[in-house]
């Protein structure tokens, strides 16, 4: 097949003894593949450009409205390695679909989801000795992303919009141990017409003075409500979605609106019932969190996301109490969920669903 991505090699490629000195501990988003794929679009010629690269900066004008107004989404996926040495993405539709949904709501042009997918494939092609073995969980993050490059500095969408995708061999991005969140009063991430549901670069901006108010409270990550003063519902926890395991085998997580409509959620939920687990999407006050985790009807807690996985959620804390969840370590069907989810993924259990795609 020919790809509407075509590859111009890059003339210096890491040399393969320092690669394979990355790929063994890679850490997240530290170390960059040989290229990148790229497409340019204006308004008057729509997209064209099309290629994969080597990696290299841009040329970005000191006008360019992302700088200015953060007109920009990104993506999250990984390319996965299997036992014989193919590679794999998880559900990169659901990526392209959800890259759609961000665009619109900031303003920004369609990438096409065929576009979407195979800019990414190509670029894995390219760079397929960057896949890491799955020791270690380890894999190759994929991160798509677009932003406004036009000069100009009045508020309106961008007429020239750069897409993009780079990769990084991973490890996962916390500790399997499992991570600990502070209930955040004072900062909320989203509000009803916000753009909580959306991808985008300024979430995240917004989000680090939260992170460093749980840090102060000696929290890895924030918890975050709906910012309602009364009955507070839980959100999610920024880079990651959140489940509760209840003693009736309930896998509740909050309903999609102001939350990011996680592909790792979605896969849990439709595993969960495979599990025997009932899955339950809706408001969650945090008022019933407490009292669950008090009486014990909430037996496990866990946060879901691409670069995340499925992280144990070890300790609660927020303003007056705090909890520590299933005696800190990680639950039955955390880690059973865990366990299947990287299955499925690593090629270590028939892909029932259809999730997987060659590379
Ligand atoms: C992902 O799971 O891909 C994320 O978006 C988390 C990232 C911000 C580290």
């Amino acid at each position: 097949m020919i790809s509407s991505f075509p590859l111009m090699r890059t003339a210096s490629p890491v040399p393969d003894d320092q690669r394979a000195a990355i790929l063994d501990a890679p850490g997240f988003g530290l170390h960059f593949t040989d290229h990148m794929a790229f497409a340019d679009w204006t308004a008057e010629a729509g997209w064209h450009d099309r290629r994969v690269q080597a990696l290299q900066p841009f040329s970005v004008h000191p006008g360019a409205a992302v700088l200015h107004y953060a007109q920009e989404i990104f993506e999250g996926l990984k390319a996965y390695r299997h036992a014989d040495g193919s590679v794999w993405l998880f559900r990169p539709e659901i990526n392209a679909q959800r890259f759609r949904r961000s665009a619109e709501r900031m303003r920004l042009p369609q990438l096409p989801e065929q576009d979407f997918l195979a800019s990414i494939e190509a670029l894995v092609r390219a760079d397929k000795p960057w896949v890491p073995v799955a020791a270690g969980e380890r894999s190759l993050y994929l991160r798509p992303f677009m932003f406004a490059a036009e000069a100009f500095l009045g508020v309106r969408p961008s007429r020239r919009v750069v897409y993009s995708v780079i990769a990084c061999p991973s490890q996962p991005y916390f500790a399997p141990g499992g991570v600990s969140l502070w209930v955040s009063t004072s900062y909320t991430r989203a509000a009803a017409g916000g753009t909580g549901a959306a991808k985008c670069g300024g979430n995240y901006a917004a989000s680090l003075a939260a992170q460093a108010e749980a840090e102060r409270h000696g929290c890895d990550q924030v918890l975050y409500l709906d910012g309602a003063t009364e009955e507070a519902c839980i959100e999610e926890s920024g880079a990651m979605n959140l489940f509760l395991v209840t003693a009736r085998g309930e896998l509740v997580t909050p309903a999609l609106g102001t939350i990011l409509a996680g592909v790792t959620r979605d896969t849990v939920l439709t595993l969960a019932s495979e599990l025997g687990l009932t899955p339950v999407e809706r408001a969650v006050p945090l008022a019933e969190l407490r009292a669950g985790l008090a009486d014990g009807t909430v037996t496990e807690v866990f946060a879901a996301g691409t670069a995340a996985v499925i992280t144990p959620v070890t300790g609660i804390k927020a303003e007056g109490y705090a909890f520590t969840i299933g005696g800190g370590e990680p639950g039955k069907v955390t880690s059973a969920l865990r366990e299947l989810i990287l299955n499925i993924q690593y090629g270590r259990v028939a892909d029932t669903h259809g999730w997987l795609r060659h590379v």
